[in-house]
C-alpha cells in the first residue's frame, strides 16, 4: 500500500516494511536534492550557454571533466528513481488486479533499467582524448 503521510511519524505507523518506509523518505531527500541539480542543469544549457552554444563540441568539452559526468549520473540516477518510484505509486493506486499489477510493473523497469545502463554507460565510455 502507498504510504500517504506528511510527518514522519504517521509514515512509520503506515509502512508495512522497512523499505517501503527508506523509499519515502527517499522521495523527499532525493526530491530537495534535485530541485538543485536540475535548476543547475537549466541555468548551464540555458542561461550560461546559449542555445546556439549548446553545440556537440560544448558537450564533449564539458564532459572531459569527470565533475561534471559525476554531476550529470547524479542527475540521471536520481531523477530515474525519483521518477520510477513515483510512477510504481501510481501503478499500485490504479492497476487492482494483481497479474496485471506484476505486468506493467516488471515491463516499466525493464525500461527503466535500459534507459538508465544505456544513460551510465553513454555517460562514462565517452572519453574525447
Ligand atoms: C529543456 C531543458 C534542457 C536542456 C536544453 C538540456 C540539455 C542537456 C544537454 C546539452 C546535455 C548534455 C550534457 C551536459 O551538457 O551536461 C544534457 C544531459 C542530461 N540532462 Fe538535460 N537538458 C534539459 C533539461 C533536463 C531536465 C529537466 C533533466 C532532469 C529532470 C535533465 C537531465 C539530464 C541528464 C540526466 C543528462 C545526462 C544524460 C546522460 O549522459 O546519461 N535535463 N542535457
Amino acid at each position: 500500500m502507498t504510504i500517504r503521510a506528511r510527518t514522519m511519524t504517521d509514515a512509520k505507523q503506515q509502512a508495512h516494511t522497512n523499505a517501503e518506509l527508506n523509499w519515502w523518505i527517499f522521495m523527499r531527500v532525493s526530491g530537495l536534492i534535485l530541485i538543485f541539480l536540475v535548476l543547475g542543469h537549466i541555468y548551464m544549457t540555458f542561461v550560461q550557454v546559449s542555445e546556439s552554444d549548446a553545440t556537440f563540441d560544448a558537450v564533449v568539452n564539458k564532459l572531459a571533466n569527470p565533475a561534471w559526468k559525476f554531476y550529470d549520473w547524479l542527475l540521471l540516477t536520481l531523477t530515474m528513481l525519483h521518477g520510477t518510484n513515483g510512477a510504481r505509486y501510481s501503478i499500485d493506486d490504479y492497476v487492482r488486479s494483481r497479474p496485471n499489477r506484476a505486468w506493467v510493473r516488471n515491463t516499466f523497469f525493464t525500461v527503466v533499467a535500459v534507459i538508465f545502463a544505456l544513460g551510465t554507460v553513454g555517460l562514462f565510455s565517452f572519453n574525447p582524448y
